[in-house]
């Protein structure tokens, strides 16, 4: 049985005061559906112990690859273990577009998280353009090979999996829920291909892109789609909490 897992990506939202305020305003969570919300690194420190007493986990929206070194401006995953991360965000789109990052940066990170004991939240998904010419399958192909690259079975089950197509970001498009199964139930396709079919149940894959208390029942309805990845809508607790009771 997969757990369905809720998590918010806030993006660059939020101060620490913000960032406090929301999670004492957060009502706990109740069994059967996993929360994680992936906060700024400045406000990791100040909310993991008042999320955890909510059972929420703590997210990091990036990790980078080495332990420690002249790399300005990066967060080592042992900065991050220090101070209760459990997930880390890598590959989303916003990182892949403005910041550089490849399918070999990516399938680098999701190693050195867990090498940490940090799962990843892996991103994969297409933009408007691929989307239009067919190329939906062909991407998230490439994007899952590379970043399956080297990864073990027992290290595959840690994965959660965001299908995020890039056109439904901020949007208030959303893809249709059949859509974002299909291309999801071929996420797990791939997973079968390089390991084995038991292993492709096993892996929680989200659907990620204007999710909403208001739709997001239909995305669980799916048979293979485990959860969201949310940005805007996570951003107030109220509606972080509909969203999680949406998933139960
Ligand atoms: O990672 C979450 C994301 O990119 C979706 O954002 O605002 O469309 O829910 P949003």
């Amino acid at each position: 049985m997969r757990i369905p897992i809720i998590a918010g990506n806030w993006k660059m939202f939020k101060t620490v005061a913000e960032a406090k305020d929301f999670a004492t305003a957060l009502p706990a969570i109740e069994k059967g559906v996993e929360a994680v919300v992936c906060v700024p690194f400045t406000a990791l420190s100040s909310v993991g112990e008042i999320l955890s007493r909510k059972n929420v986990s703590l997210g990091a929206q990036n990790v980078h690859w080495e332990e420690e070194g002249a790399f300005t401006g990066e967060i080592s995953p042992l900065m991050l273990k220090e101070l209760g991360v459990k997930y880390a965000i890598i590959g989303h789109s916003e990182r892949r577009a403005y910041f550089n990052e490849t399918n070999e940066t990516v399938n680098l990170r999701i190693k050195a998280a867990l090498k940490h004991g940090i799962h990843p939240i892996v991103c994969v998904g297409e933009d408007l353009q691929q989307r239009e010419t067919g190329q939906t399958k062909a991407v998230v192909k490439e994007q899952m090979e590379a970043a399956m690259q080297g990864i073990s079975q027992e290290d595959l089950f840690k994965f959660v999996i965001a299908y995020e197509p890039i056109w439904a970001i901020g949007t208030g498009k959303t893809s249709s829920a059949e859509d974002a199964n299909e291309v999801i139930g071929y996420i797990r396709q791939l997973i079968a291909d390089q390991f084995d079919q038991n292993t492709a149940i096993q892996v929680r894959i989200q659907y990620g892109g204007s999710v909403k208390p208001e739709n997001i029942a239909g995305f669980m309805d799916q048979p293979d789609i485990d959860g969201a990845l949310v940005g805007g809508a996570s951003l107030k607790p109220d509606s972080f909490a509909a969203l999680l009771k949406g998933a139960r």
